[in-house]
Order: structure tokens, then C-alpha cells, then sequence
């Protein structure tokens, strides 16, 4: 029995269950508890032969943001009492837009690990942030601001009106212009800072999260005190140092003992670079173009470190107590903890090591309508500028570099252990027999996730060469996730293992295909819902579980926080190229 809308939706079973996962499909992921009656070799008929979905290129406009100084509207109020301006728009200094230049070739800024800076290297930085808090508010290069940069471009600031569309808002995040978006902006933060202590190769610190070294609230950011420039007291205090970060986090405290947690975030890392990064879609986030409306109001999908670590360190680090979750914890407010310019410039170091590692599929957008697309900015000089994606793939032409860690990528093998046998939980071939088990192709869309969901969805292709998977990579998508924007929404989705509804397993076992998360937003507040979507590969979670020759795929969403309000409208598996 399903519950859809106010409808019951009652669903046999046993149909479901024989009728398609069981027969269909050889159920034999886990050899040991495999039932004798059944076939070794099924009457199934493997599904060499598939459909391969290709996207049509999208042909359009590249978005353009319009000057930030005249056509800026405010945010919108949302619910509950923010605690900074709503009032997002940058000052407007009498200044026309200049067309960017590159800068000189001077020595490269060396952003250096945040938990691993020298004494110098701190004290500039605490420097050069103590005279930006100490510029009046209104100009340009104000803290406050610099911060209210990131609540105009996300909060509704901005309409497409130079692409012909004034009613349409722009969104910068929950699509493929989330990384070069931010890049730009902590180019000019950078430029910015250093201009202000005078030091042209001045370099902003990253949050290097992604390294067991880096994996605390860095303590520079931290310590409250001599006025610490770089503490921001709107923060979960229950994260201190030396509390060991976590990349899955979902509002809740894990009981992990350090060592499981750090081992669990390095997977994480892996997953949203490596297995569910797999592509350029993937990896950026769905195409948004001119006419569209922001993503977040359309079916579309959120890149795997945006999703991922990126949303869960902004969780981890918003104050709880606060309704609104300030400062990291909303988009509106983000701008205002120094914090959350160290985590993205580890974002931006994410893209490039996406980069560096040249697998097949890491490629930056080559669609004109991303290459084109275009923000305003004040430089270091208070002009306006307006700079496009394309100009900011090559870092090094942008002057700035990072000192990485010695030693290879922390997380680069950090790839589930491959199951060989029934281990430390209740797995369960049969999927919940006797439980309510549902097909997807059976379903009437939209669900509700008020509660775990099992569904079975058939695969486009089983038992894939190595070819095969290098020309394609088979994808679980989930559309039209809908949820409620002023919330923090997340589910997790496990693929092919059974469990207890009060026994959901760690995140960082191979069945783990990763997560849907959103910061909450209270531009969209007139609207109240948004609408999303999520892209998890799959192929190295069949190899790792033994599952590679299931017809279904067994996926279950844990809904973890938010659900009252969520639903999804459709789920399914794809063959996307990997190009
Ligand atoms: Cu613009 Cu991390 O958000």
C-alpha cells in the first residue's frame, strides 16, 4: 500500500515482488543466502541490446546577470526573523561595465590548507579580513557587502532581463554554473582582501575537508579570541574543534568513532568526484540557460559536489538553533562567515582535481550557452566587470594555484570495500519480501517520501562489458524531486540491500549511492516548493555488491529530514554516454 496525494495506492506485493524482481531478475546478489528453488540461470533474457538516452545539446541563450548595481531587486522575506539584511543589492557607484582583463603574469596566489597555514600566511589573512570588516558598509568592498553578493545572485536579486526575460530569476546554484560562478567570486574576494593589506600575491586558505588532516572546523576560524576576524559566532558550536567533520550530515550526530567517520568522508569524497562525477553533467549540475526558470523550479539535476559535500558542510556548519539556520546553514546568510569562503575555495580546488585526475568523462562543459554565460562583479579596483565561465577553466591564467598536500589524493582508493558476503547487517536478497515492494514502471507518480521508500527499477542493461561501461555509464535518476524551499531537505539512496526501517546503515557501505540535499532558501518563499533532481552512477555499486546481473535494480530513499512536504515524480535508469 502506497500513499499518494490524498489517493491509497495499494499495490499486491507479491505481484510486484514475483511478478517482476524475482522472476525477472536473478536474485542472487548475496551467494550465501541464495534459496535453493531458485534458477541459477533464470528464464531472463539479458538486455544486451539498449537504448542508449543521449541529451540534446541545448540551444539557447547563455544566462547574462544584468548590472548588479541598477537592476537588482531585494530578496524576498521569508519566514521567521532573519538575522542579516534581506536588502542584497551591491551599492551602485556610478560605474558602467568594463569588459574583463586577465591579470599580469605575476607570481601565482598560492591558496594554502586552512589547517596547515604558516604564521605569516594567518596573520595576513586575519589582516587583510580585519580591514576589509573595518570599510563602511556601503562600500563596495565591504564585508558586508562582499557577503551580500551571494544572497543577490541566489536569493532572486537578479532578473534574466538582458536575455529578453525580466520576470525570470536567476539562480547560480542546483546547476552547471555553481562552480564557475563561485570561482569568480572568490577570485575578486581574493583580489579584494589583498589589495586591502597591499600584498598582490595574497592567497585565500581552503577548508581542505577532503583530507583526514583538514577534516575539523579549521582553527583559525574557530578560535573566538582577540576578536578573531575570522570567527563567526552564528555557527553550530557543537562543531568546535576538534569534532570531526562529516560530509554526510543531515542535522543529526553520528555515533561513529573518529576513525569510521573519517573513513566514511573519504568515500564521501571519492563518490562525489569519482563514481557519481562521472560525467559533465553529472558532475556540474543540469544545463540552465536563458528562458529557463532558476533551477530549483524545474526538473533538473544538482552537480555531485554541490549536492554532496558541498551542501552538507554548509549544514554542518549553520547554527541549529537558529530557524533559519544562519549563517552557513541558508543561502541568504552564507556570505557573512569567513568560513564559507575557505569551503569553497576547497570547492573550486574540487573542480580542478576533478580535472587533473582526466578521466574519461571529466570534462568542463563545452556547450556555448555555459562557455557564455556571464556575472558582474566589483574587481579589487571597484569597477564593475562582466566575466564569462570560459575565462575561468584555466586557474593558472586567473593567477592563482593551490599548495596541495604532500602524498597522493587521501580518498583516491577510498572505494567501498566490495561485499563478498553477508557482513555486519541483514541483508536481504528477496528485498523486503512480504513488505510492501513496488515497480516503478507499476507507479503513479508523484510519491510521497514521507517514510522509506522501496521500489525496484529495472536496468537498461545488465552484465556490461568493461567497453561497454567506458562508453556509458548507467545512471539512477530521480526527477522532480519537490520539497518545501525554506527547509533542509535530504534523503539518502541505498541501492540493492534491505534493511529495518530503524536500521538504515552507514553511508559509506558499498549499497550507498549517495544523496539528495538542499540548503535552504528563503528567496522562494512566495513559492514555497521547489523542484530538483538527482543523478547517482551505478555501475561501480553493482560491481562492488554483486549485482552487476540484476535486471532491477532494489533502490530505497531514506527520507532524513524535511519530508512532510516531499515527493519525486518519476525514477528511473539511464545509459548516459560518457563523453
Ligand atoms: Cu553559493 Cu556553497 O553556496
Amino acid at each position: 500500500m502506497y500513499r499518494q496525494g490524498g489517493r491509497i495506492l495499494r499495490i499486491d506485493c507479491s505481484l510486484a515482488y514475483h511478478g517482476y524482481c524475482q522472476s525477472l531478475s536473478r536474485s542472487q546478489p548475496y551467494t550465501a543466502q541464495r534459496r535453493p528453488e531458485e534458477p541459477a540461470h533464470g528464464a531472463w533474457r539479458p538486455l544486451h541490446h539498449c537504448q542508449i538516452t543521449s541529451f540534446p545539446e541545448a540551444l539557447a541563450n547563455p544566462i547574462k546577470t544584468p548590472d548588479i548595481t541598477t537592476l537588482c531587486k531585494e530578496a524576498y522575506p521569508g519566514q521567521g526573523e532573519p538575522l542579516r539584511t534581506i536588502k542584497c543589492c551591491p551599492p551602485n557607484i556610478g560605474k558602467e561595465i568594463k569588459p574583463f582583463v586577465f591579470p599580469k603574469k605575476e607570481r601565482a596566489r598560492r591558496r594554502w590548507p586552512a589547517h596547515d597555514g604558516s604564521r605569516k600566511q594567518v596573520e595576513k589573512y586575519k589582516n587583510a579580513v580585519r580591514a576589509m570588516r573595518a570599510l563602511p558598509d556601503d562600500h563596495p568592498h565591504s564585508f558586508v557587502n562582499q557577503a551580500k553578493f551571494h544572497c543577490a545572485y541566489c536569493n532572486g536579486g537578479y532578473t534574466q532581463v538582458e536575455n529578453g526575460f525580466p520576470d525570470i530569476e536567476i539562480q547560480i546554484h542546483n546547476s552547471w554554473l555553481f562552480f564557475p560562478f563561485h570561482s569568480w567570486y572568490l577570485y575578486f574576494y581574493e583580489r579584494i582582501l589583498g589589495k586591502l593589506i597591499n600584498d598582490p600575491t595574497f592567497a585565500l586558505p581552503y577548508w581542505n575537508w577532503d583530507d583526514p588532516a583538514g577534516m575539523m572546523m579549521p582553527e583559525i576560524f574557530a578560535m573566538e579570541e582577540d576578536n578573531n576576524p575570522l570567527f563567526d559566532p552564528n555557527r553550530n558550536r557543537g562543531h568546535d574543534p576538534p569534532t570531526i567533520l562529516n560530509l554526510e550530515f543531515f542535522g543529526q550526530e553520528n555515533e561513529y568513532s573518529n576513525e569510521t567517520q573519517i573513513e566514511c568522508n573519504l568515500i564521501t569524497v571519492r563518490r562525489d568526484l569519482i563514481t557519481n562525477g562521472c560525467d559533465t553533467i553529472s558532475f556540474f549540475g543540469g544545463a540552465y540557460v536563458a528562458g529557463n526558470p532558476p533551477p530549483g523550479t524545474r526538473d533538473d539535476s544538482v552537480g555531485s559536489v554541490e549536492a554532496g559535500s558541498h551542501t552538507a558542510m554548509h549544514i554542518w556548519v549553520g547554527d541549529r538553533n537558529r530557524p533559519l539556520r544562519e549563517d552557513m546553514g541558508n543561502f541568504y546568510s552564507s556570505g557573512y562567515d569567513p568560513l564559507f569562503f575557505a569551503h569553497h575555495s576547497n570547492v573550486d580546488r574540487m573542480w580542478k582535481l576533478w580535472k587533473d585526475l582526466d578521466y574519461r568523462g571529466h570534462k568542463d562543459p563545452t556547450n556555448p550557452d555555459w562557455l557564455n554565460a556571464s556575472y558582474v562583479f566589483y574587481d579589487e579596483n571597484q569597477d564593475l566587470v562582466r566575466v564569462y565561465n570560459k575565462d575561468c577553466v584555466d586557474i593558472k591564467k586567473l593567477g592563482y594555484e593551490f599548495k596541495e598536500p604532500e602524498g597522493p589524493l587521501p580518498w583516491l582508493k577510498s572505494r567501498p570495500k566490495r561485499r563478498s558476503s553477508i557482513e555486519n547487517m541483514s541483508l536481504d536478497p528477496l528485498f523486503g519480501q512480504g513488505r510492501d515492494v513496488i515497480i516503478a514502471e507499476q507507479l503513479e507518480f508523484p510519491v510521497r517520501l514521507d517514510r522509506i521508500f522501496r521500489v525496484c527499477v529495472k536496468r537498461p542493461a545488465v552484465n556490461r562489458t568493461k567497453e561497454e561501461k567506458e562508453k556509458a555509464n548507467e545512471i539512477l535518476m530521480i526527477k522532480g524531486i519537490t520539497f518545501r524551499s525554506d527547509k533542509f531537505v535530504k534523503f539518502d539512496v541505498f541501492v540493492n540491500v534491505f534493511f529495518e526501517d530503524n536500521q538504515v546503515p552507514k553511508p559509506c557501505i558499498p549499497e550507498y549511492a549517495g544523496a539528495f540535499a538542499e540548503i535552504p532558501n528563503i528567496y522562494l518563499d512566495k513559492m514555497m516548493t521547489m523542484t530538483s533532481g538527482a543523478r547517482f552512477a551505478l555501475d561501480e555499486l553493482f560491481e562492488d555488491t554483486q549485482t552487476e546481473d540484476d535486471e532491477y535494480a532494489r533502490v530505497t530513499l531514506v527520507p532524513r529530514t524535511s519530508f512532510d512536504d516531499l515527493t519525486i515524480s518519476g525514477i528511473k535508469i539511464e545509459l548516459v554516454p560518457n563523453v
